[in-house]
């Protein structure tokens, strides 16, 4: 099996901007062009567990287990329909590990250990944020290598982004050195909203050749997805959601390739 290459974490300290949708169908595509991809739910809404399919009673253990240390990857992890992407999923508990672990030493590095333990079976792990810089969060950028932003194509899109990379500024600089911005991906493009297409062309001025080529349209097959369980790949694979996710997995595995041979 492929050695882990990369831990990717998506993150957006607002709420609704994608950051799940773009998780499971990431990973799914990921996993559709060969590689080994494992999420970590880490949101205690469960958003993206529940979008893969996993039933609240399969979830005995989960990633709040994980990040207490009392269980391994390979004992919270579950298959999912997708053949090569595994999840380890969320519950409600992780409401409680803030306040359960604020005043441990370690607390931002608890899924890190967890990840570095043992020689994991994934090329690509994936982590899909809570909609805040809580402690989760932190546990996150602690322990990947790169940052994934999705960004809505709205009015307020580049509010909030300034504060989201200066937050990934100071990870860098006490606690995950090697961490960098992935992408920066637009999400719930409308092309009948010339608004929209602003909103386009003022994030790729500002931010430049870090935004994806890749748009994410609207679509409504992509919204429908998540409540039969399954990522928009496997429910419509046809649809253009489905077709840019596929295309912005090649584009993620390509800067991994790049940073390699750099
Ligand atoms: N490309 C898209 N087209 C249509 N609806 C989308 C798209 N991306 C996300 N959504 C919907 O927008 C809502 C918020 O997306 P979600 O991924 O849950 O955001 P976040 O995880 O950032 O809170 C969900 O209802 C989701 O189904
Ligand atoms: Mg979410």
């Amino acid at each position: 099996m492929n050695p882990i290459n990369r831990i990717i974490t998506i993150a957006n300290q607002k709420g609704g901007v994608g950051k799940t949708t773009t998780a499971i169908n990431l990973a799914t595509a990921l996993a559709a062009i060969g590689e080994h991809v494992l999420i970590i739910d880490l949101d205690p809404q469960g958003n993206a567990s529940t979008g893969l399919g996993i039933d609240r009673r399969d979830r005995a253990v989960s990633s709040y287990d994980l990040l207490m240390g009392t269980h391994s990857v390979q004992e919270t992890v579950l298959p999912t329909a997708v053949p090569n992407l595994s999840i380890v999923p969320s519950t409600m508990d992780l409401l409680g590990f803030e306040m359960e672990i604020s005043q441990q030493a370690d607390r931002v590095f608890r899924l890190k250990r967890a990840l570095t333990q043992i020689a994991l079976p994934y090329s690509y792990i994936i982590l899909d944020c809570p909609p805040s810089f809580n402690l989760l969060t932190m546990n996150a950028m602690a322990a990947a290598q790169s940052v994934l932003v999705p960004l809505q194509c709205e009015f307020f899109a580049l509010e909030g982004l300034s504060q989201l990379l200066e937050t990934v500024n100071q990870v860098k600089q006490t606690v995950n050195p090697g961490l960098d911005i992935q992408g920066i991906v637009l999400t719930m493009f409308d092309a009948r909203n010339n608004l929209a297409q602003q909103v386009v062309n003022d994030v790729r001025t500002y931010l430049g050749d870090k935004v994806y080529h890749t748009l994410i349209p609207r679509n409504v097959r992509v919204s429908e997805a998540p409540s039969y369980g399954k990522p928009a790949i496997l429910y419509d694979l046809k649809c253009a959601g489905s077709q840019a996710y596929l295309q912005l997995a090649s584009e993620v595995i390509q800067r991994e390739r790049r940073r390699k041979a750099a």
